[in-house]
């Protein structure tokens, strides 16, 4: 009898070379380089190094940013698409429905070369920024904008869904967002685009898959759940007594707790940092300290009392971040797709330059 783990936990399924946790320690690596020291790079930097293995030199980056700005204009047929969604669903939900009729139109759909594959992980790369901000634009009753070409991707991005060019610190903490999301071994999302990819489908249908992985509030739904939770905390003295209700009714505090790490997740510590510096710059610390006092509540109460290892992870302090941003909580998941799309292109390209169709074994009872 095959012992079966559940939630595959701790299994090791595969072999990568693109990224490295350290989930004892609280180290995060892509390529080899630290997360600390990832965040200060630009997004395209990042992204190219995911791709290709290594980091850019500045010929190479200059050529890999003007083929993504050259590529984030999206085409009318799509701002159909957009037009016709409900406008109740999540931003998620619109960006899985767009990157679907994006594939049709792609006369690469079905071509899985490697420099096809490389040609389609422009555009998403690329178009998930303006897919997300024309859906938000056509829902609250604008038009959509065309994309700057003169502006970073994080910058472009706010640019397109605010109408108007964002300050430096707002640019890089946007840009630091999509850095820190970018990538994460084998996660649910990630594993399911791998999936998809094992069994030779197109890379869109693998990215598709990771849309909606994402999606569920034990992954990337995390982030909007933590928003709508700051909605639901006054003051940092009820934060508190909210922890404490969620606790004494067993249920989970949104934000926190990791399958991998068990201590601090590395990402979570540079977000807090973020998250005060943008308090502090909008001189409004409110939200901020409801955030830090649901932190050391959740670590007095479940690691300190009851040696639990339930830290907060990287959608904690992001959904922090993205409440002092203006972001709507139905925009946060897209938000992480927008910096993640990197990391589920770049296993995607490691499965099928060495691909073994992902089939495991049900034992049947
Ligand atoms: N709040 C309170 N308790 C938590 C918790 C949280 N956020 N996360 C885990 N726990 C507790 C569970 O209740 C369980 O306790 P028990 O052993 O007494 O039953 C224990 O820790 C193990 O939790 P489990 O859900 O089985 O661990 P997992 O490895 O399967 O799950 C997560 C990992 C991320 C799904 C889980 O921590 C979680 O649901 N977190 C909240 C959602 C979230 O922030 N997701 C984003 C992840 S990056």
């Amino acid at each position: 009898m095959v012992e079966i783990i559940k939630g595959l936990q701790d299994v090791i399924a595969l072999e990568t070379h693109i990224s490295y946790i350290d989930g004892e320690n609280g180290i995060l690596r892509y390529r080899g380089i630290d997360i600390n020291d990832l965040v200060n790079l630009p997004y395209d930097s990042v992204s190219y190094l995911l791709l290709k293995g290594s980091l850019p030199d500045v010929t190479e980056l200059a050529t890999f940013s003007k083929k993504l700005k050259d590529e984030r204009v999206i085409n009318e047929n799509l701002i159909q698409a957009i037009r016709t969604c409900n406008f109740n669903i999540e931003a998620m939900d619109a960006l899985r429905t767009v990157v679907s009729h994006m594939s049709h139109c792609d006369p690469d759909l079905n071509d899985n070369s490697h420099d096809a594959n490389i040609r389609k992980s422009t555009k998403l790369i690329s178009r998930f920024p303006t897919i997300v901000a024309s859906f938000s634009r056509i829902k609250n009753g604008y038009e959509p904008l065309m994309p700057d070409t003169n502006l970073s991707h994080g910058a472009n991005f706010l640019y397109m869904l605010n109408g108007e060019k964002p300050e430096k610190t707002v640019t890089e903490i946007m840009e630091k967002d999509f850095i820190l999301i970018a990538e994460h071994e084998l996660n649910a999302s990630t594993f399911s685009t791998r999936i998809t990819a094992s069994t030779l489908s197109d890379l869109y249908s693998a990215i598709i898959s990771g849309l909606g992985t994402l999606k569920g509030p034990l992954h990337g739904g995390a982030r909007m759940a933590v928003m709508n939770m700051l909605d639901e905390v006054d003051s940092s003295d009820d934060a508190e007594q909210y922890v404490m209700d969620l606790i004494e009714n067993h249920q989970k505090i949104m934000g926190f707790g990791h399958r991998v790490y068990k201590t601090y997740d590395p990402r979570s510590n540079i977000y807090k940092g973020l998250a005060k510096k943008l308090a502090e710059e909008k001189s409004d610390t409110t939200l901020y300290e409801i955030a830090e006092r649901i932190e050391n509540t959740v670590i007095r109460e479940l690691v300190e009392k009851r040696n639990k290892p339930i830290y907060p992870n990287a959608d904690f302090y992001s959904g922090v971040i993205y409440k002092y941003l203006g972001l709507h909580p139905k925009l946060a998941t897209s938000v992480f797709a927008i910096g993640r799309v990197s990391g589920w292109i770049a296993h995607c390209l490691e499965q099928y330059s060495d691909n073994k169709l992902i089939r495991p074994r049900a034992r049947s009872v």
